[in-house]
């Protein structure tokens, strides 16, 4: 039998052949993705070497100095092409000139230059040093002008030490390679191996591996990139390809034997399935062990700070000097500090960017002044590594593509692994909670199984969830299946958004109020419940529906200790139907926050004073504060219900 990919995702980098590249990986079963890395850089964009070369023919240069051979080749060929061949040969014996190792000094030989240095094994830029420092030729180096020929990164060690003797150096870095016009197969590429589908990656040069690595810092990626791979088989063509991928700190799974195309594939495709078993294996255990450090970290934060929270003691029903305050959707388009950064972003991007996404969770939550932050991501990103498409176009709202609406759809998706393909909202939740004040706890979340099984079933927000009740009317076991599918994956995510740092935990099941008491209770509230049974022990839940004021009795059932309601409902009746021993989140209609500060505190006042500052109320709107909201309105609300409360709670 014939090992190949398997159907595994292969991205390779290839450029010139990339046809060829392609073929290949499909001849072998794997499923190509082919994202050119490079384009040839024309001479003329080489202005320093053209400096360079007017102030050698000026005489304005004492010393040279060639680094490597590629960049000694490509030099010569600037200059050839921009100055006359005798005068430079002239130019070049009229000064020192020092060849690094082999290559350089023949280049420089076939330029018919003779009075060559050449440096002693291992050649490296100390041995360099030596001989400036020994050579008699060059009896000070103070004040001479050195030309110092660099391909890649400039070697700060050595430009430093030359520096240091006084000498002038005159960097001349020169390209051969520079980014494809089009970057978009390649940052496409590195998106699809940082969610994880991508299984396998062939570097078919080491330049490959710089510009994937500069496109991935161009997105503030580089370490998401790194992490990601490893999960990804990672295969090289040869020796200076393995080392540009070790010095990005990558683990090389496979050299082919003899460099060329057909070899490295053919290997990659025979040892694949085996290498990626192997590679998972190898990250689970890591992820474990890291986990459970991390576990004894946050537990150990949790204890110091979470106690004297206001929020979370409010989740605990335990009594507080003023009514802790928290808004859903408190970071988005409404804000001028998030609109800045959409300017720049897609919203997914933004989603995948650890670093802005914590910042905008950071700088919301102080912006404004509430009692807990909420991690910045989307309740639809977890649809992206079941195997649907996930995308946010402008005011149509999120669209789903590879819709579910039969038993065989729904066994085509893939249970989530979110350690693999969700580390990025992990990091997030890592990079806000050391951004936060210590005191203000993180709130992580995601869709309840009801919610995210609509999208699935819809393709996005719809009017009379047809399809959805179609599926769980007419065929219950896709429906188990579907819903089983998705607790599951939500319960390592959720767990994983705590072993990160998050606090407390919010389902959101935003659209559940379309379906009567008794559909709630046989199709949705089974799965709610495991989902919620099964978060880590200590950790507050928060269960937040709208529409459900016909079944609070079953919402309760969820087991949740946060029940979050919407206005449609009196938020006093509300919890004597719940039970005083559940806390309750909520209920400002989000639209009183579009009319004017005076209304907004008159209408927190009324909210506030039916509660009567009864321990374990957490005060937030009925469903997320609309784009159009004026951010002032905001934050006099949490002024004024901070002021309130902490009024009436001295007045009792
Ligand atoms: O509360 C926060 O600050 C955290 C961020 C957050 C977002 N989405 C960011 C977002 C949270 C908690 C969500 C949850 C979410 N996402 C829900 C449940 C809550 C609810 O409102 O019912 C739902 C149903 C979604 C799905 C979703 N995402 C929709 C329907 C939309 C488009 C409509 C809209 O509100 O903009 C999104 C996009 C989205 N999610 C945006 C933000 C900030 C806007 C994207 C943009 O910048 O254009």
């Amino acid at each position: 039998m014939k090992l190949g990919f398997q159907n595994l995702r292969v991205v390779a980098f290839e450029s010139r052949n990339s046809g060829k590249m392609r073929e290949l990986i499909s001849q072998h079963d794997g499923l190509a993705q082919v994202a050119p890395a490079m384009a040839e850089a024309p001479l003329e964009e080489n202005v320093r070497a053209i400096q360079f070369g007017q102030r050698l023919l000026k005489g304005e240069i004492s010393l040279v100095i060639f680094m490597t051979g590629v960049g000694t080749q490509t030099l010569i060929k600037v200059l050839e092409k921009n100055f006359d061949h005798q005068e430079l040969r002239d130019a070049f014996s009229r000064v020192g000139v020092i060849a690094r190792g082999p290559k350089p000094l023949e280049t420089l030989r076939n330029l018919g230059i003779s009075k060559i240095i050449s440096i002693s094994e291992p050649s490296t830029w100390k041995e360099v040093l030596d001989i400036l420092d020994t050579n008699k030729s060059f009896p000070k180096l103070s004040g001479l002008t050195i030309g110092l020929q660099e391909s890649g990164n400039p070697n700060y060690s050595l430009v430093k030490e030359l520096k240091a003797r006084g000498a002038i150096v005159f960097q001349v870095p020169v390209y051969r390679w520079t980014l494809p016009v089009d970057t978009k197969p390649l940052k496409k590429a590195m998106s699809d191996l940082i969610s994880g589908n991508c299984q396998v990656a062939l570097f078919t040069n080491s330049v490959q591996v710089s510009h994937l690595f500069q496109i991935a810092e161009q997105y503030h990626q580089r370490d998401s990139l790194r992490r990601s791979f490893s999960n990804v088989v990672t295969a090289s063509i040869g020796p200076s390809c393995t080392k540009a991928l070790k010095r990005e700190q990558l683990e090389v799974d496979l050299q082919s034997a003899k460099p060329t195309m057909d070899q490295l594939v053919q290997e990659t495709a025979l040892h694949s399935t085996k290498l990626l078993a192997n590679k998972r294996q190898t990250e689970q255990t890591r992820i474990k062990v890291k986990l459970k450090e991390e576990n004894n970290l946050t537990l150990k934060q949790n204890c110091n700070h979470l106690n004297s929270s206001p929020f979370i003691r409010a989740c605990r029903c335990q009594p507080n000097n003023f009514t802790p305050i928290w808004l859903m959707r408190q970071a988005g388009r409404y804000m001028e500090e998030y609109q800045a950064i959409r300017s720049k972003t897609s919203f997914l991007e933004l989603c995948k960017t650890p670093d802005l996404a914590a910042e905008v969770t950071v700088t919301a939550a102080h912006r404004l002044g509430v009692d807990a932050a909420i991690i910045f991501a989307d309740i639809l990103l977890i649809l992206e590594p079941m195997g649907l498409g996930v995308s946010f176009d402008g005011e149509s709202g999120p669209s789903i593509q590879g819709l579910i609406r039969s038993h065989s759809d729904v066994s085509r998706l893939r249970e989530v692994n979110p350690q693999e393909s969700l580390s990025f909202v992990f990091e997030a939740v890592r990079k806000s909670r050391a951004g936060l004040q210590s005191k203000i706890p993180l709130i992580g979340f995601s869709g309840a199984p009801f919610t995210l099984a609509s999208y699935m079933i819809e393709g996005g927000g719809v009017k009379n969830y047809r399809y959805t009740k179609g599926l769980m009317y007419r065929d219950s076991g896709a429906w188990k299946a579907l819903m089983e599918l998705i607790s599951r994956s939500l319960i390592k995510y959720l767990n994983g958004q705590i072993a990160a740092g998050a606090q407390a935990v919010q389902l959101f099941d935003s659209w559940v109020g379309c379906l009567s008491p008794e559909d709630y209770k046989q199709w949705v509230l089974p799965y709610t419940r495991y989902v919620i049974e099964n978060i880590q022990p200590g950790i507050p839940t928060i269960y937040f529906s709208t529409g459900t004021s016909g079944y609070l009795e079953l919402i309760k059932k969820t087991g949740a200790h946060v029940i979050s309601v919407d206005w449609r409902v009196n938020l006093v009746q509300a919890w004597s139907r719940l039970g005083r021993n559940v806390a309750i989140q909520g209920n400002m209609d989000p639209l009183v926050l579009l009319t004017t500060p005076d209304i907004v505190t008159s209408r927190a006042k009324e909210l506030l004073d039916s509660v009567q500052g009864q321990p374990g109320h957490i005060f937030n709107l009925g469903h997320g504060i609309l784009p159009q909201t004026p951010v002032e309105n905001v934050i006099r609300l949490v002024e004024e219900v901070h002021e309130i409360s902490n009024l009436s709670s001295l007045n009792n």
